[in-house]
């Protein structure tokens, strides 16, 4: 299949082969041509040009046999899609019980508590079978690439058990055979110390190091190794010793860090090489510099910060620090039951002041960055997955978070997986 694109009113996020992440100031040019064509075949980016240049001759030598889908873009944009590099999609049921608790001022903290949060959908979906969650998960999938992501990771944790949390690995692994776009697969088994370890939680660690991880290698179910550094959740050294443990069998952390509180959780992910900590709702100086010293990309989460009405992350201080600051939604029934990136896009310039080019580049190149899938996903470059977002007719980029309630977007396309 060939699709040719022309008139398009600005191809946007154009970049060099080798730029692999965006960092600082980096983030705030999207280079772009107006007018432009793109021409991709068989799902991958063949060239693209001003109209001006564009030579009809090039289409006819290059083109297979295949099928050509013309596509006249006037007035519209194309852009890559959004790789949302921090979700908890599999899930069982939504939680909109305890919506009504956090308006009426319930904490997370105190809500998880009282037996509800995490340890509530562990219970829904240990009940659920791996079919029936199989099934509501490759909706959500379905749905967030309507609403224009390209590639995904998710997270397990919603387990919290031998038999849960494989269940939910094995899931994650038929979504990456049944579904067209990229997935990344995260074991977070430590998200929630279960009630019946309460009193013994070592023996929980060592089920989750010493019998799931190693089942995990064996059946290679998962990327990355996940936890949540967070009080009364899991300390720095637990932390620690899980992520050495994930490292022992391949799997690179990924970590939540400081969300509820300054928890050591950012310079754990930094001396365990995590590939990114998530969330960074409370930091302060020592936090960005740990990370300005290492190679670990800071992911916020502004969606959830929203949904649980905390104080946003300071992305401006971590932009001006030379950071590779990157934009995810945390797709989860807890914190952030959205997986709408743009969303995400309008709550990153409004809420914490990135440019809506900022907040562009921190969802596409920088979230394929954050899933170590830059090479292939995240900018229009030749040679990389035609994974791209058509919007409607609009004036510029900034419409995107700019009008927020609406659906800008016409149309995917997703090449081969
Ligand atoms: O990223 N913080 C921990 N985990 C999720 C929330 C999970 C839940 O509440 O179910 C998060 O916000
Ligand atoms: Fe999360």
């Amino acid at each position: 299949m060939s699709i040719l694109f022309k008139n398009i009113k600005s191809l946007v996020g154009i970049r060099n082969a080798g730029v692999k992440m965006l960092k600082g100031s980096e983030l705030g040019t999207l280079p772009s041509v107006s007018d432009a064509w793109l021409y991709a075949e068989d799902g991958k980016i063949i060239e693209f040009g001003a109209m001006k240049d564009f030579n009809s001759e090039f289409v006819a030598d290059n083109r297979d046999n295949s099928e050509l889908e013309e596509i006249d873009c006037n007035g519209k944009f194309l852009l890559p899609c959004f790789c949302d590099s921090h979700t908890h999609l599999v899930f069982a049921d939504w939680r909109q019980e305890e919506f009504a608790m956090k308006i009426q001022g319930m904490s997370y903290e105190e809500i998880a508590a009282r037996g509800g949060g995490i340890l509530n959908s562990a219970r829904k979906l240990n009940e659920t079978t791996e079919e029936v969650l199989l099934e509501k998960s490759l909706q959500r999938i379905e749905e967030i690439k309507s609403q224009g992501t390209g590639a995904v990771e998710i997270k397990s944790g919603y387990g919290l058990s031998y038999d849960g949390e494989l269940k939910m690995l094995r899931v994650i692994q038929k979504l990456k055979s049944l579904s067209n776009i990229p997935i990344k697969a995260t074991f977070l088994g430590a998200h929630a110390i279960p009630i019946e370890y309460k009193d013994k939680r070592n023996e929980y660690l060592q089920l989750l190091t010493e019998k799931i991880l190693p089942k995990i290698a064996e059946e290679k179910l998962a990327d990355y190794c996940d936890v949540f550094c967070e009080k009364g959740f899991f300390t720095p050294e637990e932390t620690d010793q899980i992520l050495q443990a994930g490292w022992k069998y391949g799997l690179k952390p990924k970590i939540h860090a400081n969300q509820l509180s300054i928890s050591g959780g950012v310079q754990a992910g930094v001396r365990n090489n995590a590939i990114s900590v998530d969330h960074l709702e409370s930091v302060g100086d020592e936090e960005i510099i740990a990370l300005k010293n290492s190679s670990t990309i800071p992911t916020l989460l502004p969606s959830a910060a929203f949904f649980l009405r905390m104080n946003y992350p300071p992305a401006r201080n971590m932009i001006e620090a030379g950071l590779p600051v990157t934009l995810a939604s945390d797709y989860n029934p807890g914190s952030s039951p959205s997986g709408r990136m743009s969303f995400v896009i309008s709550l990153a310039c409004v809420q914490m002041k990135m440019s809506p080019e900022e907040a562009i580049n921190a969802t596409t190149l920088n979230g394929a960055a954050a899933m170590e899938l830059s090479d292939d996903l995240g900018s229009i470059t030749v040679g990389k997955k035609a994974n791209l977002i058509l919007t409607k007719p609009i004036n510029s980029i900034a419409n995107i978070p700019y009008s927020f309630g609406s659906d800008l977007i016409e149309k995917i396309f997703i090449g081969k997986n």
